[in-house]
Protein backbone atom coordinates (compact mmCIF):
# COMPACT_ATOMS: atom_id res chain seq x y z
CA UNK A 1 0.00 0.00 0.00
CA UNK A 2 1.38 3.33 -1.28
CA UNK A 3 -0.88 5.42 1.27
CA UNK A 4 -1.91 7.56 -1.67
CA UNK A 5 1.72 8.17 -3.26
CA UNK A 6 3.17 7.53 -6.27
CA UNK A 7 5.90 5.27 -5.64
CA UNK A 8 7.08 3.21 -2.23
CA UNK A 9 10.24 4.93 -2.60
CA UNK A 10 8.41 8.41 -1.97
CA UNK A 11 5.94 6.93 1.20
CA UNK A 12 9.46 5.90 2.55
CA UNK A 13 10.68 9.07 2.23
CA UNK A 14 7.35 10.68 3.92
CA UNK A 15 7.54 8.74 6.82
CA UNK A 16 10.98 9.29 8.18
CA UNK A 17 10.03 11.91 10.85
CA UNK A 18 7.69 8.89 12.25
CA UNK A 19 9.89 5.88 12.17
CA UNK A 20 13.28 7.70 12.88
CA UNK A 21 10.75 9.07 15.98
CA UNK A 22 10.38 5.35 17.07
CA UNK A 23 14.16 4.53 16.36
CA UNK A 24 15.01 7.49 18.83
CA UNK A 25 12.19 6.48 21.60
CA UNK A 26 13.48 3.06 21.65
CA UNK A 27 17.20 3.86 22.61
CA UNK A 28 16.38 7.02 24.55
CA UNK A 29 13.80 6.83 27.34
CA UNK A 30 11.81 9.96 27.84
CA UNK A 31 13.16 12.15 30.65
CA UNK A 32 16.47 10.66 30.45
CA UNK A 33 19.38 11.88 28.41
CA UNK A 34 21.59 8.46 28.33
CA UNK A 35 21.24 6.20 25.73
CA UNK A 36 19.50 2.29 26.87
CA UNK A 37 20.22 -0.64 24.73
CA UNK A 38 17.96 -3.21 25.09
CA UNK A 39 21.18 -5.80 25.69
CA UNK A 40 23.11 -4.16 28.44
CA UNK A 41 26.02 -6.66 27.60
CA UNK A 42 28.01 -3.98 25.29
CA UNK A 43 30.75 -2.14 27.89
CA UNK A 44 32.64 0.49 25.47
CA UNK A 45 35.31 0.59 28.43
CA UNK A 46 36.56 -2.82 27.77
CA UNK A 47 37.23 -1.68 23.73
CA UNK A 48 39.75 -0.36 22.13
CA UNK A 49 38.19 0.01 18.61
CA UNK A 50 35.71 -0.71 16.47
CA UNK A 51 35.54 -2.60 13.14
CA UNK A 52 32.71 -1.62 10.93
CA UNK A 53 31.27 -3.51 8.01
CA UNK A 54 28.51 -3.18 5.55
CA UNK A 55 27.83 -3.29 1.74
CA UNK A 56 25.65 -0.05 -0.25
CA UNK A 57 23.99 3.10 1.37
CA UNK A 58 24.59 0.91 5.15
CA UNK A 59 28.47 1.02 4.13
CA UNK A 60 27.59 4.78 3.93
CA UNK A 61 25.92 4.89 7.08
CA UNK A 62 28.79 3.35 9.05
CA UNK A 63 31.67 5.76 7.14
CA UNK A 64 29.38 8.66 8.70
CA UNK A 65 29.42 6.63 12.46
CA UNK A 66 33.12 6.27 12.04
CA UNK A 67 33.05 10.37 12.23
CA UNK A 68 30.81 10.35 15.44
CA UNK A 69 32.62 7.73 17.21
CA UNK A 70 35.96 9.02 16.61
CA UNK A 71 34.65 12.78 17.17
CA UNK A 72 32.42 12.01 20.41
CA UNK A 73 33.92 9.11 22.51
CA UNK A 74 36.92 9.34 20.84
CA UNK A 75 37.53 5.86 19.63
CA UNK A 76 39.13 4.68 16.51
CA UNK A 77 36.80 2.96 13.96
CA UNK A 78 37.47 0.94 10.97
CA UNK A 79 34.90 0.89 8.28
CA UNK A 80 35.27 -1.40 5.33
CA UNK A 81 33.03 -2.99 2.79
CA UNK A 82 32.09 -6.51 3.46
CA UNK A 83 33.44 -8.13 0.36
CA UNK A 84 36.48 -6.59 0.82
CA UNK A 85 36.62 -7.50 4.22
CA UNK A 86 36.07 -11.23 3.90
CA UNK A 87 38.33 -11.98 1.13
CA UNK A 88 40.90 -9.54 2.72
CA UNK A 89 40.82 -11.61 6.16
CA UNK A 90 42.00 -8.61 8.96
CA UNK A 91 43.25 -9.13 11.85
CA UNK A 92 40.68 -8.62 14.73
CA UNK A 93 41.85 -8.30 17.86
CA UNK A 94 39.89 -9.23 21.51
CA UNK A 95 39.38 -5.74 22.72
CA UNK A 96 37.31 -5.27 19.16
CA UNK A 97 33.89 -4.88 18.56
CA UNK A 98 32.87 -5.79 15.09
CA UNK A 99 29.39 -3.98 13.95
CA UNK A 100 27.91 -4.95 10.77
CA UNK A 101 25.13 -2.89 9.94
CA UNK A 102 22.24 -3.80 7.08
CA UNK A 103 18.77 -3.27 6.05
CA UNK A 104 18.23 -7.12 5.38
CA UNK A 105 20.05 -8.61 7.82
CA UNK A 106 20.92 -11.36 4.50
CA UNK A 107 23.45 -9.32 2.25
CA UNK A 108 25.86 -12.71 1.74
CA UNK A 109 28.76 -10.80 2.30
CA UNK A 110 28.09 -9.04 4.72
CA UNK A 111 26.89 -12.29 6.64
CA UNK A 112 30.21 -13.81 5.40
CA UNK A 113 32.13 -11.21 7.27
CA UNK A 114 30.61 -11.40 10.55
CA UNK A 115 30.95 -15.05 10.46
CA UNK A 116 34.87 -14.25 9.93
CA UNK A 117 34.77 -12.33 13.13
CA UNK A 118 33.18 -14.84 15.50
CA UNK A 119 35.58 -16.75 17.74
CA UNK A 120 37.72 -13.33 16.60
CA UNK A 121 36.02 -9.81 17.62
CA UNK A 122 34.98 -9.64 21.54
CA UNK A 123 31.27 -8.81 20.60
CA UNK A 124 29.70 -9.28 17.17
CA UNK A 125 26.54 -6.74 17.06
CA UNK A 126 24.95 -5.92 14.01
CA UNK A 127 22.36 -2.78 13.84
CA UNK A 128 19.66 -4.48 11.26
CA UNK A 129 16.08 -3.58 10.52
CA UNK A 130 14.75 -7.21 10.26
CA UNK A 131 14.93 -8.99 13.61
CA UNK A 132 14.32 -12.51 12.32
CA UNK A 133 17.12 -12.27 9.68
CA UNK A 134 20.30 -14.46 10.00
CA UNK A 135 22.62 -11.51 10.43
CA UNK A 136 20.22 -10.57 13.54
CA UNK A 137 20.57 -14.24 14.85
CA UNK A 138 24.07 -14.97 14.31
CA UNK A 139 24.92 -11.69 15.79
CA UNK A 140 25.89 -11.19 20.00
CA UNK A 141 23.58 -8.17 20.29
CA UNK A 142 21.18 -6.99 17.44
CA UNK A 143 20.15 -3.53 17.57
CA UNK A 144 17.16 -3.11 15.68
CA UNK A 145 16.38 0.57 13.68
CA UNK A 146 12.54 0.39 13.62
CA UNK A 147 12.43 1.47 10.35
CA UNK A 148 9.43 -0.62 9.15
CA UNK A 149 9.18 -2.76 6.08
CA UNK A 150 10.95 -1.22 2.75
CA UNK A 151 10.05 -1.72 -0.25
CA UNK A 152 11.73 0.48 -2.70
CA UNK A 153 15.04 -0.97 -4.09
CA UNK A 154 16.83 2.13 -2.89
CA UNK A 155 16.77 2.25 0.70
CA UNK A 156 16.09 5.66 2.45
CA UNK A 157 13.98 5.41 6.09
CA UNK A 158 16.84 2.23 6.54
CA UNK A 159 19.66 4.88 6.65
CA UNK A 160 18.39 7.54 8.17
CA UNK A 161 16.60 5.01 10.58
CA UNK A 162 20.77 3.44 10.78
CA UNK A 163 22.41 6.74 11.05
CA UNK A 164 19.87 7.62 14.37
CA UNK A 165 20.77 4.22 15.68
CA UNK A 166 24.73 4.83 15.01
CA UNK A 167 24.56 8.14 16.26
CA UNK A 168 22.85 6.75 19.74
CA UNK A 169 25.22 4.33 19.86
CA UNK A 170 28.25 6.66 19.91
CA UNK A 171 26.87 8.62 22.49
CA UNK A 172 26.63 5.41 24.83
CA UNK A 173 30.32 4.95 23.98
CA UNK A 174 30.96 8.47 24.84
CA UNK A 175 29.10 8.20 27.98
CA UNK A 176 30.52 4.87 29.12
CA UNK A 177 34.26 6.23 28.21
CA UNK A 178 33.60 10.05 30.00
CA UNK A 179 34.49 12.01 26.78
CA UNK A 180 31.64 13.86 26.91
CA UNK A 181 30.25 16.11 29.50
CA UNK A 182 26.83 15.37 31.00
CA UNK A 183 25.89 18.63 29.53
CA UNK A 184 27.11 17.92 25.95
CA UNK A 185 25.31 14.65 26.04
CA UNK A 186 22.03 16.46 27.05
CA UNK A 187 22.26 19.07 24.21
CA UNK A 188 22.99 15.68 21.82
CA UNK A 189 19.93 14.05 23.18
CA UNK A 190 18.03 17.30 23.29
CA UNK A 191 18.83 17.59 19.43
CA UNK A 192 17.67 14.13 18.64
CA UNK A 193 14.52 14.46 20.22
CA UNK A 194 14.02 17.53 18.27
CA UNK A 195 14.99 15.38 14.81
CA UNK A 196 11.57 14.60 13.66
CA UNK A 197 10.40 18.19 13.52
CA UNK A 198 13.03 19.39 11.48
CA UNK A 199 13.11 16.25 9.19
CA UNK A 200 9.16 17.34 8.30
CA UNK A 201 10.50 20.80 7.58
CA UNK A 202 13.46 19.55 5.09
CA UNK A 203 10.32 17.37 3.80
CA UNK A 204 8.41 20.64 2.74
CA UNK A 205 11.04 21.73 0.30
CA UNK A 206 9.84 19.09 -1.99
CA UNK A 207 9.11 22.02 -3.86
CA UNK A 208 12.37 23.70 -4.26
CA UNK A 209 14.06 19.99 -4.65
CA UNK A 210 11.72 19.30 -7.60
CA UNK A 211 12.80 22.17 -9.57
CA UNK A 212 16.63 21.67 -9.15
CA UNK A 213 15.78 17.74 -10.07
CA UNK A 214 13.99 19.15 -13.20
CA UNK A 215 17.38 20.55 -14.28
CA UNK A 216 19.42 17.62 -13.23
CA UNK A 217 17.55 15.44 -15.21
CA UNK A 218 19.21 16.70 -18.07
CA UNK A 219 22.49 16.48 -17.31
CA UNK A 220 25.02 13.41 -18.14
CA UNK A 221 27.11 12.95 -14.76
CA UNK A 222 26.33 14.88 -11.21
CA UNK A 223 29.01 15.51 -8.50
CA UNK A 224 27.82 15.48 -5.00
CA UNK A 225 30.15 17.62 -2.54
CA UNK A 226 30.47 17.52 0.91
CA UNK A 227 33.48 17.63 3.82
CA UNK A 228 33.70 15.63 7.23
CA UNK A 229 30.16 14.55 8.37
CA UNK A 230 29.09 15.53 4.40
CA UNK A 231 31.37 13.44 2.94
CA UNK A 232 29.84 10.28 3.46
CA UNK A 233 26.50 11.82 2.56
CA UNK A 234 27.57 12.89 -0.90
CA UNK A 235 28.44 9.66 -1.59
CA UNK A 236 25.08 8.36 -0.79
CA UNK A 237 23.54 10.99 -2.68
CA UNK A 238 25.64 10.19 -5.74
CA UNK A 239 24.82 6.60 -5.10
CA UNK A 240 20.74 7.16 -4.72
CA UNK A 241 21.02 9.34 -7.98
CA UNK A 242 22.91 6.50 -10.03
CA UNK A 243 20.25 3.74 -8.68
CA UNK A 244 17.13 5.03 -10.06
CA UNK A 245 17.41 7.92 -12.01
CA UNK A 246 20.66 6.18 -14.38
CA UNK A 247 23.05 9.37 -14.20
CA UNK A 248 26.31 8.49 -13.42
CA UNK A 249 27.11 10.34 -10.23
CA UNK A 250 30.22 10.43 -7.95
CA UNK A 251 30.59 11.91 -4.12
CA UNK A 252 33.70 12.95 -3.49
CA UNK A 253 35.20 14.98 -0.19
CA UNK A 254 35.39 18.32 -1.25
CA UNK A 255 39.22 18.72 -0.47
CA UNK A 256 39.76 16.30 -2.67
CA UNK A 257 38.19 18.08 -5.80
CA UNK A 258 41.71 19.81 -6.78
CA UNK A 259 43.35 16.30 -6.77
CA UNK A 260 41.07 15.01 -9.86
CA UNK A 261 37.81 15.93 -10.52
CA UNK A 262 38.32 19.35 -10.98
CA UNK A 263 39.52 18.50 -14.68
CA UNK A 264 35.45 16.86 -15.56
CA UNK A 265 33.95 20.69 -14.55
CA UNK A 266 32.12 22.62 -16.96
CA UNK A 267 29.47 24.15 -18.04
CA UNK A 268 27.48 20.67 -18.43
CA UNK A 269 28.46 19.74 -14.94
CA UNK A 270 25.72 20.16 -11.98
CA UNK A 271 27.87 19.81 -8.86
CA UNK A 272 25.63 19.42 -5.20
CA UNK A 273 27.27 20.50 -2.53
CA UNK A 274 25.81 20.11 1.05
CA UNK A 275 27.04 22.51 3.49
CA UNK A 276 25.09 22.80 6.29
CA UNK A 277 27.00 26.06 7.54
CA UNK A 278 29.32 24.23 10.20
CA UNK A 279 32.71 24.61 11.12
CA UNK A 280 34.34 23.32 7.81
CA UNK A 281 31.81 25.41 5.62
CA UNK A 282 34.51 28.10 4.52
CA UNK A 283 36.45 25.35 3.32
CA UNK A 284 33.79 24.03 1.44
CA UNK A 285 32.79 27.25 -0.12
CA UNK A 286 36.07 28.24 -1.32
CA UNK A 287 35.84 24.31 -3.24
CA UNK A 288 32.61 25.82 -4.82
CA UNK A 289 33.59 28.67 -6.04
CA UNK A 290 36.55 26.49 -7.64
CA UNK A 291 33.50 25.15 -9.24
CA UNK A 292 31.65 28.22 -10.08
CA UNK A 293 35.70 29.57 -11.70
CA UNK A 294 35.27 27.14 -13.78
CA UNK A 295 31.14 27.34 -14.93
CA UNK A 296 30.03 24.35 -12.74
CA UNK A 297 26.53 24.57 -12.07
CA UNK A 298 26.44 24.01 -8.30
CA UNK A 299 23.36 23.19 -6.00
CA UNK A 300 24.10 24.14 -3.10
CA UNK A 301 22.29 22.75 -0.05
CA UNK A 302 22.60 24.45 3.41
CA UNK A 303 20.87 26.72 6.05
CA UNK A 304 19.38 30.24 5.95
CA UNK A 305 23.25 31.28 7.25
CA UNK A 306 25.15 29.26 4.83
CA UNK A 307 22.59 30.52 1.82
CA UNK A 308 23.10 34.41 2.79
CA UNK A 309 27.16 34.36 2.76
CA UNK A 310 28.05 31.61 -0.23
CA UNK A 311 24.45 31.81 -2.60
CA UNK A 312 25.97 34.30 -5.26
CA UNK A 313 26.57 32.70 -8.58
CA UNK A 314 25.25 29.31 -7.20
CA UNK A 315 22.53 27.54 -9.85
CA UNK A 316 20.09 26.74 -7.50
CA UNK A 317 19.69 26.56 -3.57
CA UNK A 318 17.94 23.82 -1.40
CA UNK A 319 16.95 25.56 1.94
CA UNK A 320 17.22 23.13 5.32
CA UNK A 321 16.35 24.32 8.46
CA UNK A 322 19.16 24.48 10.95
CA UNK A 323 20.03 21.54 13.12
CA UNK A 324 22.81 20.50 15.51
CA UNK A 325 25.67 19.80 14.24
CA UNK A 326 26.21 15.99 14.26
CA UNK A 327 22.86 15.57 13.23
CA UNK A 328 23.05 17.46 9.48
CA UNK A 329 23.81 14.07 8.17
CA UNK A 330 20.43 12.37 8.77
CA UNK A 331 18.28 15.78 8.09
CA UNK A 332 20.34 16.21 4.58
CA UNK A 333 19.84 12.88 3.71
CA UNK A 334 15.95 13.96 2.76
CA UNK A 335 17.33 16.36 -0.05
CA UNK A 336 19.64 14.31 -1.12
CA UNK A 337 17.03 11.35 -1.45
CA UNK A 338 14.45 13.94 -3.10
CA UNK A 339 16.89 14.75 -5.49
CA UNK A 340 17.22 11.66 -6.65
CA UNK A 341 13.89 10.78 -6.51
CA UNK A 342 12.01 13.74 -8.37
CA UNK A 343 15.25 13.13 -11.39
CA UNK A 344 13.99 9.78 -11.74
CA UNK A 345 10.39 10.48 -11.92
CA UNK A 346 11.57 13.62 -14.61
CA UNK A 347 13.44 10.52 -16.56
CA UNK A 348 10.51 8.41 -16.18
CA UNK A 349 12.27 5.69 -14.80
CA UNK A 350 11.19 2.60 -12.93
CA UNK A 351 11.69 4.26 -9.30
CA UNK A 352 10.84 1.37 -6.84
CA UNK A 353 11.89 -1.51 -8.99
CA UNK A 354 15.61 0.25 -11.11
CA UNK A 355 16.90 -2.00 -13.71
CA UNK A 356 19.50 -4.97 -12.71
CA UNK A 357 18.69 -4.20 -9.26
CA UNK A 358 17.68 -6.54 -6.54
CA UNK A 359 16.26 -5.48 -2.89
CA UNK A 360 18.29 -7.61 -1.05
CA UNK A 361 21.87 -9.79 -2.32
CA UNK A 362 21.84 -12.47 -0.65
CA UNK A 363 24.41 -14.07 -3.92
CA UNK A 364 27.79 -12.64 -3.91
O1 LIG B 1 20.13 -5.05 3.18
P1 LIG B 1 21.44 -4.34 3.24
O2 LIG B 1 21.39 -3.08 4.05
O3 LIG B 1 22.57 -5.23 3.72
O4 LIG B 1 21.76 -3.92 1.76
C1 LIG B 1 22.97 -3.33 1.40
C2 LIG B 1 22.93 -2.78 0.00
O5 LIG B 1 22.67 -3.80 -0.91
C3 LIG B 1 21.87 -1.68 -0.16
O6 LIG B 1 22.08 -0.64 0.75
C4 LIG B 1 21.89 -1.12 -1.58
O7 LIG B 1 23.10 -0.43 -1.82
C5 LIG B 1 20.67 -0.22 -1.82
N1 LIG B 1 20.09 -0.51 -3.10
C6 LIG B 1 20.99 1.25 -1.71
O8 LIG B 1 19.94 2.07 -2.04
Amino acid sequence: DKAGHKHFMAKEIAEQPVVVAEAIRSYLPTGGDRVVLPDTDLDFTKLDRLTMVACGTAFYACLTAKYWFEQLAKMPVEVDIASEFRYREPPISDRTAALFVSQSGETADTLAALRYCEGKADKIVSVINVPESSIARESDIALPIHAGVEIGVASTKAFTCQLSVLLMLALKAAADRGTLTDEELADHTAALRGLPTVLNAALDQDRAIRKSAQRLSEARDVLFLGRGLMYPLAMEGALKLKEISYIHAEGYASGELKHGPIALIDKHMPVVVMAPRDAVFDKTVSNMQEVMARKGKVILVSDDDGIAEAEDGVWSTIRMPHVHTSLAPILYSVPAQLLAYHTAVAKGTDVDQPRNLAKSVTVE
